[in-house]
Formats: structure tokens, C-alpha cells, sequence
């Protein structure tokens, strides 16, 4: 078996600029015009080998995606994984960007307002007290999240991990944010199969280990829309 080595890995990634971004600071504010539509941009942060948004972005055609993460091999996994969902599912990549970017400095790729909606998947806990500010729900990131999503912005949130739950639950209400459809056990009645499962929600499920999940809406008109929606007893 031929192995790559990390020349080997740059390489590849730096050889698909229509997928991969190495470089993203230079599309702050002009993400739409790369993907030459007005079309929503939703993100991942943290996407691991890119199962989810592969998936998420090969069954919606109408919304752009981008999934970031900060290391070469995953990027490279993930654009396979891309490839792959492609030929599964159809469609072309056109609205899928795998960006290269650490997380504490999103503030520096994205534009106030240019994005509807944040996925954090199974983000690492970070268990140590003195390491609570590196949690991607602590409220420094959410901060950031909420100058970054516009007036429809929701964040989705899932993680096995209990603690990171009960932190986050804190985060968002000190933050005078509004929470829904907050599960403790997301796949208690059979897995959701609305909701595309992710390479460690697999792993933690296969475990029979509890998932948890809410969503938080940001934006002014998602947070009128989801009241009109509470007092119309939907
Ligand atoms: C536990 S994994 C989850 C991967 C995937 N979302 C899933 O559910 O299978 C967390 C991912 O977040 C990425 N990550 C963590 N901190 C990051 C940061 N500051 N910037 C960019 N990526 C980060 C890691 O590289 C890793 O791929």
C-alpha cells in the first residue's frame, strides 16, 4: 500500500481549489460570490472526515455549505467523502467548500450577517475547568456566531457528551438566547433518520450511548417566525 506522507496530503488538497480552501480569509464577505448565488450559506465547524456535510449538501442542492476543519488529512477525507456522496446521491459540488481554518478565528473568514446557519457537531469537551474558554460553545464563540449569522440564524448543536451539554445549556440562556426542540436522547425512539447522523453520532449510537441535541435561534425574524409558530399551537 503506498502511503502519503504530508507532501503527499498538501498536495492533494492544494491539487482541488473547486472544492478545497485553503486560503479563506481572502473570501471574507464574498463567500456568495464564490458560490455565484444569494443562496443561504450553512456551516459545520469541526467536520471531522465530512460525512455529515457531504451528505446535508448533496441532499439540498438550494443551500451552500461549508465545512471547516483545521487539519490537511481531514480535508482530504473529507473531499473523498464528498466525491463520494456525489455519486450515491447525484448532483454536483458546486455547493460544497471544505475550508481550512481554525475556529477561534472565525471572525476572520466570515463577515458580519453572511451566514444562516452554524452546525457544531460533537465539538471536543474540553472537560477541564481551566480549559473552558477553548469550548466552542463557551460564550466567547457564541458571540462571535451570533455577529456572524443573519437575521434567519439558528446554531444546531449535538454531542454524546453530557457535560459539554449542560455548559452549553448555560452559554446560550446567560446569552438571553432562545432554545428548541431540546433532546437528551435524540435517537430514543429509533435513529432519526431526518437527521443525518455524523461519523462520531454513528460510533456513540452504535454504543447505545444517549445523544443530545437542541437548536438555538439567533436571528430576528427565525426567533418571530418560531413565536408565530408557538402561538399557532404548531
Ligand atoms: C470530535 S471531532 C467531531 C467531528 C465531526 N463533527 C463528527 O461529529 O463526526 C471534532 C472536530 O473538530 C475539529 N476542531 C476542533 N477544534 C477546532 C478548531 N479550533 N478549529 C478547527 N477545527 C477544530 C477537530 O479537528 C475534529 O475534526
Amino acid at each position: 500500500m503506498r502511503l502519503r506522507g504530508r507532501k503527499g496530503i498538501r498536495e492533494e488538497i492544494e491539487a482541488q481549489p473547486e472544492l478545497i480552501i485553503l486560503d479563506p480569509a481572502r473570501h471574507r464577505g464574498q463567500w456568495s460570490a464564490l458560490f455565484g448565488n444569494d443562496r443561504p450559506i450553512h456551516v459545520e465547524l469541526g467536520m471531522g472526515k465530512g460525512k455529515f456535510i457531504s451528505e446535508l449538501s448533496a441532499l439540498n442542492p438550494n443551500i451552500n455549505y461549508i465545512g471547516i476543519d483545521m487539519y490537511d488529512e481531514l480535508l482530504r477525507r473529507a473531499a473523498e467523502k464528498a466525491r463520494a456522496s456525489r455519486e450515491e446521491h447525484g448532483g454536483d459540488l458546486s455547493n460544497l467548500r471544505l475550508v481550512r481554518q481554525n475556529i477561534e478565528y472565525i471572525e476572520q473568514i466570515f463577515a458580519s450577517a453572511e451566514l444562516e446557519r452554524i452546525y457544531l457537531n460533537f465539538s471536543d469537551p474540553w472537560p477541564k475547568k481551566k480549559h473552558a474558554r477553548r469550548r466552542l460553545t463557551h460564550p466567547g464563540f457564541v458571540r462571535k456566531y451570533i455577529d456572524l449569522l443573519n437575521d434567519r440564524g439558528e446554531i444546531h448543536f449535538k454531542t454524546d457528551s453530557r457535560s459539554l451539554f449542560e455548559f452549553s445549556l448555560n452559554s446560550f440562556a446567560d446569552l438571553g438566547l432562545r432554545m428548541r426542540n431540546i433532546s437528551l436522547d435524540l435517537h430514543a425512539q429509533g435513529p432519526r433518520t431526518d437527521l443525518i447522523m455524523t461519523e462520531y453520532e454513528t460510533k456513540f449510537y452504535e454504543q447505545g450511548l444517549p445523544i443530545h441535541r437542541l437548536e438555538v435561534v439567533v436571528g430576528e425574524r427565525a426567533l418571530a417566525e418560531h413565536l408565530a409558530s408557538l402561538q399557532a399551537g404548531e
